[in-house]
């Protein structure tokens, strides 16, 4: 170990590898507090060629690797056991934006925030957004296929990327900068090592798609009966509103943790099961036919926001769930996809299933109902204690859904990939992670 960090000292200089417990920490634990972890050393190169050099040096040594970006992940998939952590946050330079061919090329350490800011100075907009926008990057969101609060409009990152420059294990750079919309010359890097949980190589830059950014929005926070209107009103809105931007969904509980822990008043007089939050976007003002498309029997109250600080008004009670949620304690945070039919039976039989295995679990939903994913957030359950995790999961596949939607399968979900994929997909996967990396250095305790 001390020859090895000696030549990745010698590779990053002195100050960017950080070896002191006080300075590793952070690196070490991820943001939910689920997980810990022991990284030999952080080291956080600056350019492609010095990434490629701290992976041959590993990969000499036989040393597993960690890539770390933002560590925003929720499923414990950038924190080290005995591995060394390769921070991507000094790869953080972004090119002039492209605003003919509206594309931009970023390094895997820029921050979705400094994206995006970008791209609203070029009139142009990123079609991934999500709450953790101030820390999550652009490798990390490559990685995990990130989706958020657009889905249903732009799609998730896959969607996005169209060329990607990476470094295998061995420190083999590969990969096409720029790449191009259409590019059928076999198989497709840029789709394949997005989702792969940094296991097959680390991603150091992405070419990505940006989209005309749309001047006129319009947001409403519903108050309906139940979750059976809420799937009723998803089918109508995406059929009847063109310009729909976001369709989220949370319910009482959520609302209440939210409220409490922001000392915020609730936003309606009454109390109501189930909230949908609807945003519509366009070129042209979008509120006459979001008002048309709202006159519904299921709309019991609802209030609409057209500008901005009304409408973060209205966000907030969906994007602070994450933080309300663990300011009570660790949560268990599973994230699924279902087909929309069974959104009512699968959230009355979770609620049923976890109260049975654990009385004084606290269970809060939400989600992004336009995309069929949603957010099963459990209190009161110790840390490692696996068996309500599997008990949903086994729930989830018995509705034909998938164990993950957008947080990847880290650590929490390897040992029940076969729930959703067949032996043949993840045989014919650990053969493609033996060609990148045969000697297992990268993210060994993720995916597979
Ligand atoms: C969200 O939708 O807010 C994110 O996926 C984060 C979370 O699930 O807590
Ligand atoms: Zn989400």
């Amino acid at each position: 170990m001390h020859t090895l960090l000696q030549t990745l000292s010698d590779i990053v200089g002195p100050s960017h590898l950080l070896t002191a417990p006080e300075l590793r920490a952070r690196y070490e634990t991820d943001c939910t507090g689920r997980y810990h972890g022991h990284a030999h050393c952080v080291v956080r190169p600056a350019t492609t060629a010095q990434t490629s050099a701290v992976l041959a040096a590993c990969h000499a040594h036989r040393c597993p690797v960690v890539p770390q970006g933002g560590n925003s992940g929720l499923v414990g998939g950038a924190v080290p056991h005995d591995a060394v952590v390769l921070s991507t946050e000094r790869l953080n330079r972004l090119s002039p934006i492209d605003t003919a061919a509206a594309e931009v090329v970023a390094e895997a350490g820029v921050r979705l925030e400094i994206l995006q800011n970008a791209c609203q100075a070029a009139g142009l907009v990123f079609g991934v957004d999500m709450a953790s926008r101030g820390s999550a990057t652009i490798g990390g969101m490559v990685s995990t296929n990130a989706g958020g609060l657009h889905v249903l409009r732009y799609g998730s990152m896959r969607a996005q990327i169209i060329g990607v420059e990476a470094v295998q294990a061995d420190g083999t750079i590969f990969g096409k900068i720029p790449g191009l919309r259409k590019d059928n010359t076999g198989y497709n890097f840029p789709s394949l090592l997005t989702g792969a949980e940094g296991t097959l190589a680390v991603v150091t830059r992405a070419h990505l798609l940006l989209h005309p950014a749309l001047p006129h929005t319009c947001t409403a926070l519903l108050a309906l009966a139940d979750i059976e209107s809420a799937v009723i009103l998803t089918a109508h809105l995406r059929l009847h509103l063109p310009s729909l931007h976001a369709l989220e969904i949370f319910f009482a509980e959520g609302m209440h943790i939210v409220a409490e822990h922001f000392q915020q008043s609730l936003p309606f007089p009454e109390e109501h099961s189930t909230y949908l939050l609807v945003e519509c976007a366009d070129t042209t003002n979008p509120l006459a036919q979001l008002a048309a498309a709202l006159t519904r029997p299921e709309v019991q109250d609802a209030a609409v926001a057209e500008d901005s600080v009304g409408r973060e008004r209205l966000w907030r009670w969906r994007e602070r769930h994450t933080e309300a949620i663990r300011s009570i304690g660790i949560p268990h945070k599973l994230d699924i996809a279902l087909p929309l039919r069974s959104f009512p039976a699968f959230t009355r039989e979770v609620h049923r299933q976890i109260i049975d295995i654990a009385p004084h679990a606290q269970t809060i939903l939400f989600g992004h109902i336009g995309d069929g994913n949603l957010h099963v957030n459990i209190l009161g359950l110790s840390p490692d204690d696996m068996t309500i995790d599997e008990a949903v999961f086994r729930l989830v596949s018995s509705y034909g859904g998938s164990i993950s939607a957008e947080h990847g399968i880290g650590k929490t979900k390897r040992p029940y990939l076969l729930l959703h994929r067949s032996s043949e997909e993840v045989s014919l996967m650990r053969q493609m992670k033996e060609v990148f990396d045969p000697h297992g250095i990268l993210n060994p305790e993720v995916l597979l």
